[in-house]
């Protein structure tokens, strides 16, 4: 292909997680090749983005898959080299906060450490090329930690968990090699986004999927931990939106990207066991499994930031978010529920997390 004709090159870290499958689509439809950092897994790991590939001899296919890890400096840095991205997205972590606790060294790799190994490699290679490319930091509310509601860019960061001083380490990685270096650098820091594709650890999917399997009587009870956490819940498919104006902005700089309205895990259980006609207090019972040795109790951002400079705002509620992953769920239930009953094994194993 001519260098004119060059379609614009994005490469994103954490591609076969929830946040990479909906920008993947997003930038396919907005004319970009997009590369993807996959980890080695004894199973496969690419179920959420299997839609979007193509056999890579397809001159229609636009997405590319590379073998890589954010443990691995060396190969992030033969991706970049090979790829020559103009976009790069850091989604990839250890993202689940109950889970840092049980492996915080891994999580501080992986998140704070992966993150400086990948501004080290753009240093070098824009230093190199003198390529105009630019990077999205996948920052989180859970910075925020202690600190009360509603939270906003200027608001100190109270980290409470491994995951979240780990994600406040890559944030200030990003602002220094931005600041350091001249480098474009953008730091999101989103709060809670939610998906039919949310991994079904964290509580909204853990809900929502327990309620579908309930309906169809694959399941009788959920056991939850705190239920008076609250948090600010959009919907993932409109998030990926905010990170990419982030680097079509003129300047690099941070921003909060939240719906600006909170509700309790409470509050999601009765929203979702409603939808299905049931009362949530026949089904859930109390764990201290999934309890958290410090809590982050009340998150609900303040996105004015966003939308003044980005023109961004979340399009969907709550009440639509719950709807739409609690009917994803019955669905899901249901197919279940017919290979079951066709005799072809006993439905997935109890959900954990
Ligand atoms: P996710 O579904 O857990 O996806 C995480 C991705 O990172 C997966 O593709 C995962 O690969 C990959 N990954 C994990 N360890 C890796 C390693 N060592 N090397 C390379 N890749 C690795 O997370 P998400 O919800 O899409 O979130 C995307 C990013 O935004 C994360 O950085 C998360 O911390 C951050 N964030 C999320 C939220 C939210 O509410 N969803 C809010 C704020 C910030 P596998 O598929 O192989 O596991
Ligand atoms: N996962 C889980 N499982 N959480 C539970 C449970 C349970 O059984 N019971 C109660 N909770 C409470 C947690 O204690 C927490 O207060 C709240 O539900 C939300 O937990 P998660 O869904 O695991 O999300 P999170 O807020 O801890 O972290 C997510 O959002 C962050 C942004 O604020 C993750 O996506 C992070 O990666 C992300 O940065």
């Amino acid at each position: 292909m001519a260098a004119a004709e060059r379609r614009r090159r994005a490469l994103i870290t954490g591609i076969t997680g929830q946040d990479g499958s909906y920008l993947s689509e997003l930038l396919i439809t907005k004319g970009y090749d997009v590369h993807g950092i996959i980890r080695r897994a004894s199973m496969f790991n690419t179920g959420r983005i299997e839609h979007l590939y193509r056999d890579p001899h397809d001159p229609e296919a636009r997405l590319f898959g590379h073998y890589g890890d954010m443990t691995d400096g060396t190969a992030l840095r033969r991706i970049i080299e090979a790829v020559e991205p103009d976009e790069i997205y850091n989604l990839a972590a250890q993202s689940h906060v109950r889970v840092s606790f049980d492996e915080p060294e891994y999580t501080a790799d992986v998140v704070a450490m992966g993150a400086l190994r990948l501004l080290e490699c753009l240093r070098d290679y824009v230093a190199r090329t003198g390529r105009d490319v630019r990077m999205y930091q996948a920052g989180s509310s859970e910075m925020f930690g202690d600190a009360p509601p509603r939270q906003s860019e200027a608001t100190p960061f109270q980290p409470r968990s491994p995951y979240a001083t780990a994600k406040v380490a890559a944030h200030e990685h990003a602002r220094n090699y931005r600041e350091a270096y001249g480098l474009f650098v953008a730091n999101g820091i989103l709060f809670n986004h939610e998906s039919p594709r949310r991994g079904e650890t964290f509580v909204t999917r853990k809900i929502t999927r327990a309620v579908g399997r309930i309906r169809e009587g694959l399941q009788d009870k959920l056991y939850l931990g705190n239920l008076d956490a609250r948090r600010d819940w959009g919907f993932a498919g409109d998030y990926v939106d905010a990170m990419w104006r982030m680097l079509q902005h003129d300047t690099p700089d941070d921003f909060v990207v939240a719906t600006g309205r909170s509700y309790s895990v409470r509050d999601f259980l009765e929203a979702a066991f409603e939808q299905a006609g049931l009362d949530w207090q026949d089904y859930v019972e109390f764990d201290e499994r999934y309890l958290r040795p410090t809590e982050v109790d009340h998150l609900e951002g303040d996105a004015a930031k966003a939308k003044d400079k980005l023109g961004w705002t979340a399009a969907t509620d709550f009440k639509t978010l719950v709807a739409m992953m609690a009917e994803a769920d019955h669905e899901l239930a249901r197919r279940e529920r017919t290979l079951i009953d066709a005799g072809h094994g006993e439905g997935l194993t109890a959900l954990n997390g």
